[in-house]
């Protein structure tokens, strides 16, 4: 890539960022998701410090002021009223001074809280800042392993699709069938006026989405009683891999910061995290893949969270097998990384996570792989992340067969990807 075209895009990466930008805190994308969700801010505040470092951490910071006083940060903060998104802070019902949602999502706050205090060019505001952010972001660790891993397994359950991000993965197809439809109240999906619904979720789904909040919220969001109340309790390691990524940064700020009680907590995590992830080793499939806790057996889909989970420290031979799968993928899909190999018959190269590609996901597998020394399949990622780009602007996420831009368009965290790419180059 020449330096015009570098320059021109971290300029339009930039103006997608502005764009977005509501004070505080940035909205994924203006329409269909208007107000805060929480991995994406992490994962911007890292393009947004190329441009403001005190923004960049005012936007992890806000999201903290609505950490629940179990430790758990919710997955959407309702910051102003806007009619537009569903479902709103009166299906949530979670009675929070500012509204908001009543689940979580993967954790990447400690990761960002690193890397944003590794790179300051204000290091005394970056100690102040990562100094008051510790505590809260390990008290959140700590959450999820009290209340998602009751048994004590090494591994966390998602008991909502949405808190992996990966709302309709082929990975809960199975699971979700145990998730009833009966007595969801009637209710009308917005984002279909926002995105093309051949790129969204099906009706269905979307029952079983809210029969799951109804659920919850009939047991008024107690995190103590929610894991083992839920039909679906799914061990993904991509979110897994993420966490224990999240604990290994964290523990090594503490560190940093002279705080080795917590350094050594978040250790022990990565510990039992790490051992446990390898019984989620798929022979079959040369990769992670999936556990249905509720129904006790591995779920039978090569979907992307199996790939992602290279972001913690998996074994050298477990991310070496990744890159060659990887590799092997780049066969079937011109754009790298699809959310699910274009080979299984379920796939779907534009809806959603059945098959397009996504920045995020691509930027975190390719950390993790150069972490790995795989850095030809890493660089063949952010090569193909910048592509798409190029051919089909900053969308959520793209088809990886032809490129084609879905979803929502000007994406937030698309545009903070891209500056991270470019950053690297
Ligand atoms: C949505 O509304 O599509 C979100 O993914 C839920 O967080």
């Amino acid at each position: 890539m020449s330096m015009i075209d570098k320059k021109q895009i971290s300029e339009r990466a930039a103006e997608v960022l502005r764009e977005n930008d509501r004070g505080t805190y940035t909205v994924p994308t203006k329409g269909l998701y208007p107000f805060q969700w929480n991995w994406d801010s992490c994962l911007t505040a890292l393009g947004l410090a190329q441009i403001d470092e005190r923004r960049a951490w005012q936007e992890i910071e806000t999201l903290f002021e609505h950490q629940w006083d179990d430790g758990m940060v919710p997955h959407i903060v309702f910051h102003q009223h806007d009619d537009g998104y569903f479902p709103g802070p009166d299906v949530w019902e979670t009675n929070r001074p500012v509204p908001t949602s009543g689940i979580t999502q993967p954790a990447v706050a400690g990761f960002a809280v690193k890397r944003l205090f590794d790179r300051a060019r204000d290091v005394k505001l970056a100690r102040e800042k990562a100094s008051a952010l510790l505590p809260k972001i390990t008290k959140w660790h700590q959450w999820f392993y009290e209340n998602r891993d009751p048994a004590k397994t090494g591994l966390v359950a998602i008991i909502h699709p949405w808190e992996s991000g990966r709302d309709n993965s082929i990975d809960w197809d199975d699971a979700f069938e145990r998730v009833p439809t009966e007595g969801v109240q009637a209710y009308q999906r917005r984002d279909l006026s926002h995105a093309n619904p051949d790129h969204r979720p099906t009706q269905e789904q979307y029952d079983r989405y809210i029969w799951l909040v109804q659920k919850f919220r009939s047991l008024q969001w107690d995190n103590s009683k929610l894991h083992d109340a839920s039909p679906f309790q799914v061990v993904d390691p991509g979110f897994n891999g993420i966490l224990i990524r999240d604990c290994q940064e964290t523990a090594e700020l503490a560190e940093a910061l002279g705080e080795d009680e917590v350094a050594a907590l978040n250790r022990q995590w990565v510990a039992n995290g790490l051992a446990a992830l390898d019984t989620l080793w798929s022979e079959k499939y040369q990769q992670f893949v999936c556990y249905d806790r509720a129904a006790a057996k591995l779920v039978d889909s090569a979907s992307i969270g199996g790939l992602l989970a290279v972001f913690a420290n998996v074994s050298e031979a477990q991310a070496k097998t990744i890159a060659d799968r990887i590799n092997d993928l780049a066969g079937r899909a011109k754009f790298l990384v699809p959310s699910h190999d274009p080979i299984d018959p379920r796939f779907d190269g534009k809806r959603y996570w059945r098959g397009p590609a996504w920045l995020i996901v691509n930027y975190m597998i390719a950390d993790g792989l150069i972490r790995a020394d795989q850095t030809e399949t890493a660089n063949r990622i952010v090569s193909s992340s910048l592509d798409l780009i190029l051919e089909s602007g900053f969308a959520e996420y793209y088809d990886p067969i032809d490129g084609e831009p879905c979803g929502g368009s000007r994406f937030t965290w698309t545009a903070a990807m891209v500056l991270e790419f470019l950053r690297e180059l």
